[in-house]
């Protein structure tokens, strides 16, 4: 029962079973933590970073504008809510055509084939696919611009599962507007009584993830600045890698912009990290740390 309080929220759905998307970094096995420590009485929601819209999706604002840079992320998103059915039809096409290629090689290949075609021409359909499918959920681009993460060794979802997901999906986010944004200008919208949910890329040098969009976390802290001057209150989710969470352990914040913090989850953190040493630890999380504008 957790969003009766919610007065800016939709109450009584359904509850959710797993992503649309499979995305690096994203929030799901901590959304309902992060929400429980969001406040209750905000008149706009503002997710900038939304990715696969973990904490959105989690929270179902009745009002609401999500943003991401990437365009085709957001295509998918509007698909959900306006074109669902032919979005998971090109789902289980593109499950066929795979499974139809046989072996681990024929896998492969055919996923080479729609990354080559996304790179091509970005679109959503492709984009869910390799997702879906890709190592890791890693949504990975070199430096010319090119998804270059490759193909996972799990196996996808089924395209029923897909549309299952959707479909729980789909009143969570009845009440958001999706928009292809900087997260500049996407904060800068938030005024008096505006909520937003900050999850950004880990650091600026991780600029090869999500496609290379221009990041900064110095951007970052002082539009956060702005919107709590103009009333807004302002979550921010730091957390990420090993390499990068001594990076932003060593980032010095602004003082006073911050009013309270919450360690959200550390629980496999310290294991993982033992385990891990000396291996590439993309996508591994180590704390996800929740700093807020107000006093809790
Ligand atoms: C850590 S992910 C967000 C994950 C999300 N919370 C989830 O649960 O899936 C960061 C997102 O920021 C987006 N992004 C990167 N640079 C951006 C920019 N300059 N403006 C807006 N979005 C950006 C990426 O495309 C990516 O989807």
């Amino acid at each position: 029962m957790r969003d009766l309080a919610h007065a800016g929220a939709f109450h009584g759905l359904p509850p959710h079973r797993g992503g649309v998307l499979k995305w690096i970094g994203n929030k799901h096995r901590v959304a309902a933590t992060i929400v429980a420590n969001l406040p209750k009485d905000f008149s706009l929601y503002l997710e900038p970073f939304v990715g696969s819209g973990a904490v959105l999706a989690e929270l179902a604002p009745r009002v609401a504008i999500a943003s991401d840079a990437l365009a085709p992320l957001i295509a998918i998103h509007r698909r959900v809510q306006h074109d669902a059915t032919a979005l998971v039809e090109a789902y289980r096409q593109r499950i066929v055509e795979s499974e139809a290629s046989g072996s681990r090689e024929g896998i492969e290949g055919y996923y080479r084939s729609v990354r080559e075609r996304y790179n091509a021409a970005p679109n959503a359909d492709d984009l869910l696919f390799l997702a879906r499918t890709c190592y890791g959920g890693v949504i990975r681009f070199s430096a010319r611009g090119e998804m270059n993460t490759p193909c996972g060794v799990h196996r996808p979802i089924r395209a029923e599962t897909l549309a299952a997901r959707v479909a729980a999906w789909q009143p969570r986010v009845a009440g958001v507007r999706f928009e292809v944004m900087d997260f500049e200008a996407a904060i800068d919208g938030a005024g008096p009584g505006a909520l937003v949910y900050c999850d950004p890329p880990y650091s600026d040098s991780e600029g090869t993830l999500y496609g290379a969009q221009a990041f900064s976390l110095e951007r970052l802290l002082a539009a956060i600045e702005r919107a709590k001057a103009r009333g807004a209150r302002v979550a921010l989710s730091i957390d990420g890698t090993k390499r990068s969470g001594r990076k932003v352990i060593e980032l010095a914040l602004p003082e006073r912009l911050f009013e309270s913090e919450s360690l959200v989850d550390v629980g496999r953190s310290m294991l993982r990290r033992f385990q891990l040493e000396g291996q590439t630890l993309e996508g591994e999380r180590v704390a996800d740390r929740l700093l807020l504008t107000w006093a809790t």
